[in-house]
């Protein structure tokens, strides 16, 4: 890895300056009823080869929170506060010009859907050429040979390299979509719910390969999804979102052994547990809010089967929890 090693004030021990880092990041939406504000100071670091999940249910702000990282939200959209810090730059201050040569070579981006992100009349051979040839490789040799290496590294065979994207399975789309994520060796890739389109077994397997790569090529990953069982064995840490906050952060392990907010309690509860025995499903009752009718208090606390009188009316700060940060009054140290 090409970063600098500093000494952790906790514990002495070395740990590599992050890659990337984001910090009070807010993005509003106008709506006829005021700004819906999707994604309200939310703060994290990311270190070199270190692979983040991030999970909630729909429309808690995960797909705004990537586009606002990766310098890619549209208008209406409109991120009001916060900075982006990705190997010392800070992207918000980046002219769109000077983004174009760091998105793709230095972080990539796989979205949803890998149909509406390819060009249904080039040839996946035609599209990688232009990927690359945008960042300086004009060697038609080179391209060409660099095109069947991330192919194969997904575990597609190179002659689908002349093939249209319709000529391809979702499946195959998705891991074209992925090998040009992988084109250029970028340390960092983003990834918003790259499986959700796939089957169960289809899902799992492509996860896995995800991994296999991360771990081989030693890029850092943010995975998005609403799915906490997939990413599971996946991630190293994770990051738990509840309307447009995040309300749990910490390590993978230590959040499905001890899950701190009655959110991720929740979550958890929702889905088969991945490490111990099957249980009955029972997630949370209710729907996440609508973000311009947020509850006071602690946003959580309509849905919170721990709701204390306070959560009404005090909302939580992150509070350190071990090696997590959990955004709950029950954890409020200080108050307890
Ligand atoms: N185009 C839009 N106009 C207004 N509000 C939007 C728009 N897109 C998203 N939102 C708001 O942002 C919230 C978060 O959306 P999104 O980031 O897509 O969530 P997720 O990816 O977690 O499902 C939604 O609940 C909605 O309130
Ligand atoms: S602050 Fe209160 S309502 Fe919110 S999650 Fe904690 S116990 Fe539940
Ligand atoms: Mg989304």
């Amino acid at each position: 890895m090409r970063s600098a090693i500093r000494p952790s004030a906790r514990s002495g021990d070395a740990v590599p300056d992050p890659i990337l880092e984001v910090r009070d990041i807010r993005v509003e939406y106008p709506t006829p009823d005021g700004p819906a504000r999707a994604v309200d100071r939310v703060s994290f670091a990311l270190s070199p080869g270190e692979f983040l999940g991030i999970v909630g249910e729909s429309g808690c702000g995960k797909s705004t929170l990537l586009f606002a990282i990766t310098r890619l939200l549209a208008p209406p959209a409109r991120q009001t506060a916060g900075s982006i810090v990705f190997k010392g730059k800070n992207l918000v201050q980046l002219t769109e010009r000077a983004l174009r040569e760091v998105r793709w070579r230095d972080y990539s981006v796989v979205m949803q859907s890998a149909m509406n992100a390819l060009n249904p009349v080039k040839t996946i051979a035609a599209q990688y050429a232009d990927a690359m040839r945008a960042h300086g490789q004009t060697e038609r040799g080179a391209i060409r040979r660099r095109s069947r290496e991330v192919l194969s590294l997904v575990g597609i065979d190179p002659v689908h390299l002349d093939s249209f994207p319709h000529q391809l399975s979702g499946g195959m789309r998705q891991r074209v979509m992925i090998a040009m994520a992988l084109l250029l060796s970028p340390e960092l890739i983003v990834m918003d719910e790259p499986t959700s389109a796939l089957d169960v077994v289809a899902q799992r397997s492509l996860m896995a390969e995800i991994k296999t790569l991360q771990k081989s090529l030693g890029f850092a990953v943010i995975f998005v999804t609403h799915d906490m069982s997939l990413v599971g064995h996946f991630s190293d840490r994770l990051a738990v979102m509840y309307a447009g906050v995040i309300v749990e952060i910490g390590p993978t392990r230590r959040i499905f052994e001890a899950p701190g907010h009655p959110y991720t309690q929740g979550l958890l509860d929702s889905f088969p547990s991945v490490y111990g025995p099957k249980i009955p499903l029972t997630g949370i009752p209710g729907a996440p809010p609508n973000m311009l009718m947020l509850p006071s208090g602690c946003r959580f606390h309509p849905r919170c089967p721990k709701v204390m009188e306070r959560c009404a009316t005090e909302a939580p700060a992150l509070y350190a929890a071990g090696e997590s940060e959990i955004r709950c009054l029950l954890f409020d140290s200080a108050r307890a």
